[in-house]
């Protein structure tokens, strides 16, 4: 049993691949916002209004901390700015093997503008353009702590999930 943690920018699909992926391995499907959630009993918009992005960092290591330490057989989808805090890397690098689902800007930019209003950091005159600073300063951290780089752009959820699974086998083969 493993611990494989998603990691890619908001809108990249760690949530809808992380369920069908720890569907097909047999795993547990952790989402980290929902975890923090329901750990908090707060919702993540209001943990940002009330305590700011700092508070929510903080949140969001403790909980991938109680994860790592407990858990076995979980698919995590992490939140895309898990990466920008460097305890929750080393976290990553030590306790999971992280695929990192990237997309361009335009698929993200598609994707996430339809509900914006639900992401915190997107509440912006120019949410596009803060899309693509994310995405700048975020870039280098998702490949540090990745075992696997996915571009998803061009491929459904099946074939993802069918990508993942077939890595897995390969690597523990190598064993
Ligand atoms: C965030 C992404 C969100 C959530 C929070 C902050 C980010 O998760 O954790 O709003 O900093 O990119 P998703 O990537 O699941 O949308």
């Amino acid at each position: 049993m493993g611990r494989i943690a998603l990691v890619g920018f908001m809108g990249s699909g760690k949530s809808t691949v992380g369920a069908q992926l720890a569907e097909k391995l047999d795993y547990t499907f952790v989402d980290l916002d929902t975890f923090i959630e329901n750990r908090t009993q707060m919702s993540i918009p209001h943990i940002f209004a009330t305590g700011g992005e700092a508070h929510f960092r903080q949140c969001e290591q403790e909980a991938l901390n109680a994860l790592g330490n407990q858990s076995r057989g979980v698919v995590l989808a992490t939140g895309g700015g898990v990466v920008t805090q460097a305890p929750s890397r080393a976290l990553l690098k030590e306790a999971w093997q992280a695929v990192y689902l990237r997309a361009t800007p335009e698929t993200i930019l598609a994707r996430v503008l339809q509900d914006a209003t639900e992401r915190p950091l997107l509440q912006d005159e120019h949410p596009d353009v803060r899309i693509r600073t994310l995405m700048a300063q975020r870039q280098n951290w998702y490949e540090e702590v990745a075992d696997v780089t996915i571009e998803v752009d061009e491929f459904s959820v099946e074939m993802i999930v069918q990508y993942i699974v077939d890595w897995l086998d390969a690597r523990f083969a190598e064993r």
